[in-house]
């Protein structure tokens, strides 16, 4: 059972790498054994975050202790390389930095409306850069009631 979990985890993170971005493997598991780019293992943080603050909301309590951090998302090493250097990713990371800036100051009953369009962002930029992700990606939207 304890080997398992292991493999498991590695043929989903493997999955994940094809499905969002092919490249050449070696490169890869020799400057990141653990395996995932820097922008990678920024994007599953990311992710973890908003899972976090997606349920601080839901459980009606403020995301303020929870914070977004994408700080090195223009600079952080992607997979493919050159992949961040075009203008579509750096015009698009430099709106998401713009918004997840706004993070401390919305008060509590702005909180569903703003998360969900950190979401959209998220999403906008994934569909020219890396359309992968979006499927998991958009079930962070809350539903309005
Ligand atoms: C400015 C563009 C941009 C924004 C904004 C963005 N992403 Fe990404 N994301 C990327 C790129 C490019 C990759 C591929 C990274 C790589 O393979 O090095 C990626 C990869 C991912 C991955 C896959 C990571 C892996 O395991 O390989 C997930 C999940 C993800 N992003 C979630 C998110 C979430 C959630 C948000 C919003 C909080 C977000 N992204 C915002 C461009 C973006």
């Amino acid at each position: 059972m304890s080997k398992i979990i292991p493999i498991l985890a590695s043929v989903s993170f493997i999955l994940t790498t094809l499905i969002c971005c092919q490249q050449p493997k070696e490169k890869v598991s020799s400057r990141y054994p653990n395996g995932g780019s820097e922008l990678a293992w920024l994007m599953r943080d990311a992710t973890d975050q908003m899972e976090a603050q997606r349920n601080a909301i839901l459980k009606g309590q403020s995301f303020q202790s929870i914070f977004l951090n994408a700080d090195h998302i223009l600079t952080a090493i992607p997979t493919e390389e050159g992949k961040t250097a075009s203008k579509d990713y750096q015009q698009k990371a430099d709106q998401f930095l713009k918004h997840i800036a706004q993070q401390k100051d919305i008060p509590l009953e702005g909180q569903m409306n703003y998360f969900n369009s950190t979401v959209s962002l998220c999403v906008n930029c994934h569909e020219t850069q890396c359309p992968g992700p979006n499927v998991r990606i958009k079930k962070l939207y809350i539903d309005k009631i």
